[in-house]
């Protein structure tokens, strides 16, 4: 059995083959660089970019996985959350060729993609708890079967990825690098720099649940990089990029290790663009580890957006006897 997956919520235009087996054929992952000069993405040209791409997109995926839409068993599509624009482009192609070739067509929530992205490469079977921090969702989640999840603790303001993004744009690590995505940028710095440097706050860290806040954090970065002399800021840029990613790490490793003593769960997966974080990944790997238990991680190209993910909720889902949704449609605001 094989999916095609269809992935457009952000500005990732993505199509990806994968079998029952969860071998991956083909990922094909356009990032969209139109928004660079803007800082931000700017949903009007999200959507025509993803217009202009996903037919290319598309056949490049069927290409490389050496097939063509017929022997395709169904169509794996994002259908929410994200911008509204971006996902009538997915979900209207993957409409059409679902209907032109007879195939079952799903709609997958891009976080259970996200959730599933760990599946692909190791043979989990739950409970597991998933980590999943990406540029618009901070959430802790216990999957305790495959389509079945709980939300233990979210962000209750700004997201992980979100901060990172933001940071790196008020460090001034953004201007002409064409991607939006500050994250990467910011944990290249950060590598240079001296993590004890400056103490940042970690909030919430006495407070019950699981619930995470990145907003107080990101102005207090803000505030002492505005309290700088002039010429100091880019002495000491490494220096603040580390200290804040520390302060991030430090918040998402203590909550994931408080969620693993009240759940009893020892599996834990990390998920999300931010899951692509070195720094992230060793420390939550040894403190995972340091309780008894394992941590999977996926490999970078599945961190970020992605159709492969969205295609291996496709398999499982037909696996399970799924139908076609008749009335499927965009859902920019969806809970898991
Ligand atoms: O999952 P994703 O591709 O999109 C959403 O669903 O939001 O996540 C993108 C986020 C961005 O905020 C980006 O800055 C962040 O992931 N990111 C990173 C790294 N690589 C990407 N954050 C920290 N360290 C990284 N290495
Ligand atoms: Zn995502």
């Amino acid at each position: 059995m094989k999916i095609l997956g269809i992935e457009t919520s952000c500005d990732e235009t993505s199509a990806s083959v994968v079998d029952d087996s969860f071998t991956v054929h083909s990922n094909i992952i356009y990032s969209q660089l139109e928004h660079g000069k803007y800082g931000g993405v700017v949903p009007e040209l999200a959507s025509r970019a993803h217009i202009r791409a996903i037919v290319p997109v598309i056949e490049e995926a069927v290409e490389a996985a050496e097939t063509d839409l017929r022997s395709i068993d169904g169509i794996a599509v994002t259908k929410g959350p994200g911008l509204v624009g971006s996902l009538i482009v997915g979900l209207s192609v993957a409409k059409g060729l679902a209907l032109a070739h007879n195939k079952t067509l799903i709609g997958v929530h891009h976080l259970e993609g996200h959730i599933f992205s760990n599946r692909i490469e190791h043979p989990i079977e739950p409970p597991l708890l998933t980590l999943l921090a990406s540029g618009g969702h901070t959430e802790l989640v216990v999957v305790s079967k495959w389509g079945q999840y709980e939300i233990l603790g979210r962000t209750r303001d700004d997201a992980a990825g979100e901060a990172f993004d933001k940071v790196a744009k008020l460090l001034g690590l953004l201007p002409n690098k064409g991607s939006v995505m500050g994250g990467r940028l910011l944990a290249e710095l950060a590598e240079k720099g001296d993590p004890q440097a400056i103490s940042f706050p970690r909030a919430l860290s006495r407070e019950d649940g699981f619930d995470f806040s990145f907003s107080g954090l990101k102005t207090a970065v803000l505030n002492f990089s505005r309290s700088l002399k002039a010429g100091e800021l880019e002495r000491i840029k490494a220096d603040i990029a580390a200290s804040f990613q520390a302060a991030v790490v430090d918040v998402l490793v203590t909550r994931t290790v408080k969620a693993m003593k009240s759940t009893g769960i020892s599996q834990v997966g990390l998920a999300g663009g931010v899951a692509a974080n070195r720094s992230l990944r060793t420390q939550l790997g040894d403190s995972v580890k340091e309780q008894g238990g394992k941590l999977y991680c996926p490999t970078l190209s599945l961190c970020t957006d992605n159709a492969a993910m969205i295609a291996a909720v496709g398999v499982a889902r037909l696996a399970n006897g799924y139908q076609t949704e008749v009335d499927l449609d965009a859902t920019p605001r969806l809970s898991l």
